[in-house]
Order: C-alpha cells, then sequence, then structure tokens
C-alpha cells in the first residue's frame, strides 16, 4: 500500500472510532443507565428501542459496518506494530501496548456481548431476568466486567491518542493535561458501567 492510501485509510479508522462507534458507546451506556429506575423502565426502553422502526438498518449502518471497519483494520495494525514496551518500561509504552491488548480482548467480549444478547438472554421471560441470571455467577460477572473495562479503556486511552493523530494536543503540556482527563474519564465509565452491571445483577 503507498504512504498516501496509508494514510487515508489510518485517519478513517482513527475517525471512525470516535463517530459513531465512541458516541455510539456513550449512547448504550446512557441507555443501560434506565437500570438505576427499575427493572420496569429499564424493560420498557430495552423493547421501545428493539421495536423502533428500521432499527436493524440504523444498527447496521450507525454500528455494525464501522465497528467491523476499525476491528479488521485493528487487528491489521496489532499484527504489524512493534511492540516495544519490554524494552522501554516508559508510561507510553505501557498505555501502547494496553491500547492494543485491550483491542483484542474488546474483539472477543463484543462477539460474546452481542451473541449472549441475542441468543442467551432471549429464553428468559424478559431480557432482565436472563441477564441477572448470568450476571449473579461471581465467574461470569468477573469475566464480563474485564471485557467492559478492556473496552472503556481502549476508548478512553484512544481519545487520548485520537487527539494527537488529528494534530489537536501537540506539546508536551496539552499532552499531559489530556493523559490525565483520559484516565479520569476511564474510572468514571469503568464505575458507571460495572455499576449497571453490579444493578442488573441484584434484580
Ligand atoms: C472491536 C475491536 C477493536 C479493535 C481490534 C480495535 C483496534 C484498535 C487499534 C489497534 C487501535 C490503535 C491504532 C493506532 O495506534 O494507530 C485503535 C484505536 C482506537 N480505537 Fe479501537 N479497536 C476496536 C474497538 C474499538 C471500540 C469499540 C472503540 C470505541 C468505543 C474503539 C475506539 C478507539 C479509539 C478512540 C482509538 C484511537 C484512534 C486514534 O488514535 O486516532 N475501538 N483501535
Amino acid at each position: 500500500m503507498d504512504k498516501k492510501s496509508n494514510f487515508l485509510i489510518r485517519r478513517i479508522h482513527s475517525l471512525l472510532a470516535i463517530i459513531p462507534i465512541g458516541i455510539f458507546l456513550l449512547f448504550h451506556l446512557s441507555l443501560n443507565t434506565t437500570v438505576f429506575w427499575g427493572s420496569a423502565n429499564y424493560e420498557a426502553v430495552i423493547n421501545f428501542m428493539k421495536t423502533m422502526p428500521l432499527v436493524w438498518a440504523l444498527e447496521l449502518i450507525i454500528i455494525f459496518i464501522p465497528l467491523l471497519v476499525h476491528a479488521v483494520y485493528g487487528i491489521w495494525i496489532v499484527y504489524v506494530a512493534k511492540n516495544n514496551v519490554l524494552d522501554y518500561k516508559y508510561g507510553a509504552n505501557w498505555a501502547f501496548y494496553l491500547q492494543r491488548i485491550t483491542a483484542l480482548i474488546t474483539v472477543v467480549f463484543l462477539v460474546f456481548h452481542v451473541y449472549l444478547q441475542r441468543f442467551m438472554v432471549h429464553e428468559a421471560a424478559d431480557v432482565i431476568s436472563g441477564l441477572t441470571g448470568y450476571l449473579q455467577n461471581p465467574l461470569f460477572f468477573a469475566l464480563y466486567a474485564l471485557g467492559l473495562l478492556a473496552a472503556v479503556y481502549h476508548f478512553c486511552n484512544g481519545l487520548f491518542t485520537f487527539l494527537i493523530s488529528w494534530g489537536i494536543t501537540i506539546g508536551d503540556h496539552s499532552q499531559k493535561i489530556c493523559r490525565g482527563i483520559s484516565l479520569v474519564l476511564f474510572v468514571v465509565m469503568g464505575v458507571w458501567g460495572v455499576g449497571i452491571l453490579t444493578a442488573i445483577a441484584g434484580f
């Protein structure tokens, strides 16, 4: 691949991670936050989303295709990238390495997540009781939370590298501030996501 098309596909890969994938992640967590208002409200919101006209087309265009493009090219990046964390143990190298590890964990987590929602909880009387049953198993909960935290870390650290890739944060000072913000965001979104899982497990 020549340099110009490599640059372009990197830019597309990077942009898709924020628009629409990152925005969808925030929307998805917000929607699931309704679980804190009780299982009946949660169930009503989920059912409303499911019955929206053309929801499958929206899912395909806004989530599935962008995610597939980002994931496939991302796996290629992981495969060809030089993971130098073992040579230089600086924070930035660990973040670089973790970005790639969490990318691979996110692939496994997302495939399982979709399979769980589409096929496994389908047998239960309603979505919530199906999920609660699985999440009450401590091993299941731990692995599921790990997958969620990996995806959230990948997004938050990715937001930091996105700002560098697009030339928005150029100097050391602005990059340091954004690294701090991305870590705080990781903690906030991590607590938020695991809080949702805990609430579902508690029903
Ligand atoms: C499904 C599997 C996924 C794979 C294999 C994957 C892979 C990758 C890789 C390898 C990078 C680093 C690119 C680089 O250093 O140039 C990256 C960056 C990124 N990813 Fe993912 N990713 C996945 C899912 C996601 C998801 C679900 C999100 C958001 C919710 C996301 C958001 C980001 C962001 C924001 C960046 C930073 C882009 C940049 O630095 O310009 N990724 N991804």
